[in-house]
């Protein structure tokens, strides 16, 4: 799994208890589905998922985890991938972009990673096997990066992991679900809220930072469309342009907006935090349009940028951060005559950590 701001990797177990509190629900729409972690234990838990990110790398991501059943894909993927590790290495457009005009990896593993991308694109493979080797390739290339874990600067001495040599691994795929086949989808929010599911699941950008920026190397490496690029990260033309509302201070409400009242699903579970652009009574007014409304809490360490504070392209700290901690909030928007049931039903002497938080309002 790659690196990723945001992963609600360690959050996923009280979003998993929530939903199967919500009774009667067999498919869940994930629509920010970044790493598909979130999806990746709704699949495993038995509910059939559709994951919908508006990125390329995050749909990929999704195709193999979230689409790609391990019945069907499991062996052509393995003899694939044994392919690929026989593929000679060869210097191009990553390993000048990124190992050299800029400084991700060493360019001995960008040629690795130039040589099986190449390779890829020749084959014409089927979407979910194209999408086994690229996730493959890409948490390859995850491991062996020197990043702080964002594609904004690059380590100023290298990473002890980057003079490992890159090395595919057979993405986890897991089992269809008992509830049925899963879907992976590369729309816009507001487009994918409208697939008619049990269980909407929103996890947006809390703010400015924008997940195209922060992770371009992985928008270029699936999408190879080998684009221009400019600044010292190497950031493709295109994060100019395309944008999120979501990472906009003034449009991140509306945006949301559309995409609450646009879901086609009984219950919709939201994940934000105390910091983010939309504060805890902004959100429970726009969720109480659909329903009654249940707040869980939970205190959370903050990303590992905030934990080692704000440098500057040298390494050298230029300021620090005043939390460490933040709340990480679920809200659960509910039909008001399921409430008693979803509380009959709920356990939060879990080891989750989330705890019932009283409405604010
Ligand atoms: C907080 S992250 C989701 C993290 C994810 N739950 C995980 O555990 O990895 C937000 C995601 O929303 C996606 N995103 C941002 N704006 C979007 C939009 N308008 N439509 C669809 N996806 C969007 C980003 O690409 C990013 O992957």
């Amino acid at each position: 799994m790659i690196k990723y701001i945001g992963s609600k990797r360690k959050l996923v177990e009280g979003i998993l208890m929530v939903v199967r509190a919500c009774s009667g629900v067999r498919t869940v729409s994930d629509l920010f589905s970044g790493t598909s972690r979130v999806g990746i234990s709704l699949k495993k838990a038995g509910f059939a998922v559709h994951a919908n990110d508006h990125l390329a790398f995050a749909h990929c991501i999704a195709t193999c985890y979230i689409q790609a059943d391990r019945e069907t894909w499991w062996e052509r993927g393995v003899s694939l991938l044994e392919e690929l590790r026989r593929t000679p290495p060869k210097d191009g457009y990553f390993t000048e972009t990124f190992c050299r005009k800029s400084r991700f990896l060493q360019p001995k593993n960008g040629a690795r990673v130039d040589g099986i991308r190449e390779r890829i694109e020749e084959m014409g493979l089927e979407p979910e096997l194209r999408a086994i080797a690229l996730t493959s390739l890409m948490e390859a290339a995850d491991r062996v990066d020197s990043t702080t874990g964002v594609h904004m600067a690059y380590l100023k001495q290298w990473a002890p992991r980057a003079f490992n040599t890159l090395e595919l691994r057979m993405p986890e795929l897991l089992p269809r679900a008992e509830a049925g086949p899963s879907f992976a989808h590369c729309l816009e929010a507001a487009d994918a809220a409208e697939i008619e599911v049990d269980l909407a699941y929103l996890d947006p950008p809390y703010n400015q930072h924008s997940y195209l920026g922060n992770y371009h190397m992985w928008e270029s490496l699936i999408r190879w469309d080998k684009p221009s690029v400019y600044g010292v990260a190497c950031k493709r033309e295109d994060c100019r342009s395309r944008k999120s509302l979501f990472n906009s201070k003034p449009r991140a409400f509306q945006a949301l907006k559309e995409v609450v009242e646009g879901v086609h699903a009984p219950y919709l579970v939201l994940s934000f935090n105390d910091e983010g652009y939309v504060d805890r009574c902004s959100m429970e007014s726009l969720l109480a349009s659909r329903g009654e409304v249940l707040v869980f809490e939970k205190e959370h360490r903050r990303y590992v940028g905030a934990q080692i504070g704000i440098h500057d392209l040298q390494g050298k700290k230029v300021g620090s951060v005043g939390s460490l901690k933040n709340r990480e909030m679920l809200y659960v928007s509910l039909p008001s005559h399921q409430v008693d049931r979803f509380l009959g039903r709920i356990n939060v002497s879990g080891a989750s950590g989330f705890q019932v938080s009283p409405r604010s309002h």
